[in-house]
């Protein structure tokens, strides 16, 4: 009987994972360690108070006490979702970036070596590539060339990942998903942002040119890569996840503008992001044939959904706007960190 340790649970693809993971196997127990940052919310997982296998921690992947607290509820296996993940937030201040994503990585690692895990699985971006030109995908060979703060945080969190499967046969497994979309994302992000403002009928702010490309994929399908990721991956192995499914980030625009009957002229073009990835495009062949695994959702479908789950959970919304929840969880919980 796993007892798998989820961190980060409180955010979007953890949220949407430790639920994915809990209704696919009766045999699996969820811990997980949150420290309900601001892009933690325990409203995203409010349906499974009181489910028998699922148990929640507040605490802080940096701080070791916090950790082993976690890890001695019966942890077999590490999925480490947690990090600091939004790019804009990491060209402000990379501090929190350099803390959780690799501090907090190197904790884990730690912290699974001494309880002897089976698994460890680091959930990683294909934003450690880089940038591709207009042509060509990323590999799990393609070299790491991280261009944000924020990127080059996970590039570093991935090397100590493989570090400690080499010098200590920890069984380690990393994933490198693109760009997701889905229920839950936090409304700094680029789809959920938008319908949050077309929704109110405010302008949307496209940086640059709106050229940039991104290849989206539906988060039900990267939990399932992960969950997959974890039961067959090889230690010491990168899997990559995409929808194949790029779109230019005007395209994607004018595509939110349609579902929601808004017109072009709510799009604002505002200065671009510095250092702005231009393309990010993933091969992930590797996980189809290794994993068994394939993206099955189609993004007319997923947006549409996803679009109508942000027009019902409006007040999901306006409360992170209005940050009661973060009062809610000093009540609960003592401040948030
Ligand atoms: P998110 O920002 O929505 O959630 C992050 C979660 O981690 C929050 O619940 C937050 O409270 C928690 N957290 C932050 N710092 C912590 C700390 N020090 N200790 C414990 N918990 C902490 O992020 P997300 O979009 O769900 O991304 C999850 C993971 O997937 C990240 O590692 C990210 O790099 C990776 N990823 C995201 C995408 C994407 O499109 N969103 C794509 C590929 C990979
Ligand atoms: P984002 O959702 O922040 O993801 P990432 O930067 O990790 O790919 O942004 C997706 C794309 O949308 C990216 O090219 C930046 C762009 N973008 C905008 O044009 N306007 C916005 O307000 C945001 C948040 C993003």
């Amino acid at each position: 009987m796993p007892t798998v340790l989820v961190t980060g649970g409180c955010g979007f693809i953890g949220s949407n994972f430790v639920r994915h993971l809990l209704a696919t196997d009766a045999a699996v127990s969820v811990v997980n360690l949150d420290a309900l940052t601001y892009a933690g919310n325990l409203a995203n997982l409010t349906d499974l108070t009181g489910h028998p296998r699922y148990t929640f921690v507040k605490g802080d992947i940096t701080d070791r006490d916090d950790v082993r607290g976690a890890m001695r509820h019966g942890v077999t296996d590490v999925i480490n979702f947690a990090a600091e993940s939004h790019v804009d937030r990491s060209i402000q201040d990379s501090g929190p970036f350099v803390r959780t994503n690799v501090i907090g990585t190197q904790t884990l690692l730690d912290a699974a070596r001494e309880f002897k895990i089976s698994k460890y699985v680091q959930v990683s971006t294909d934003e450690v590539y880089g940038s591709l030109g207009p042509t060509g995908l990323f590999t799990e060979e393609t070299p790491l060339h991280p261009n944000s703060p924020y990127s080059a945080s996970k590039a570093g969190a991935d090397l100590l990942v493989q570090a400690y499967q080499h010098t200590f046969g920890l069984h380690a497994v990393i994933t490198r998903c693109s760009n997701n979309y889905g229920p839950y994302q936090f409304p700094e992000k680029l789809i959920p942002h938008f319908i949050a403002k077309l929704l109110k009928n405010e302008r949307v702010p496209v940086y640059g040119d709106g050229l940039q490309v991104r290849d989206w994929i539906h988060v039900r399908d990267h939990c399932r890569g992960i969950e997959a990721a974890w039961r067959a991956g090889r230690s010491g192995e990168v899997y990559n996840f995409g929808g194949r499914c790029e779109k230019p980030n005007i395209a994607l625009t004018k595509e939110l503008l349609k579902l929601l009957d808004r017109p072009e002229s709510l799009i604002e073009y505002v200065a671009d992001r510095p250092g702005h990835d231009r393309r990010y495009a993933i091969d992930c062949t590797k996980a189809e044939r290794e994993l068994g695994w394939a993206p099955r959702e189609t993004f007319e479908a997923g947006l549409r959904e996803t679009v109508e789950w942000y027009r019902a959970n409006a007040a999901w919304v306006a409360a992170i706007n209005s940050k009661e929840y973060l009062s809610y969880y000093a009540k609960q919980y003592g401040p948030s960190a």
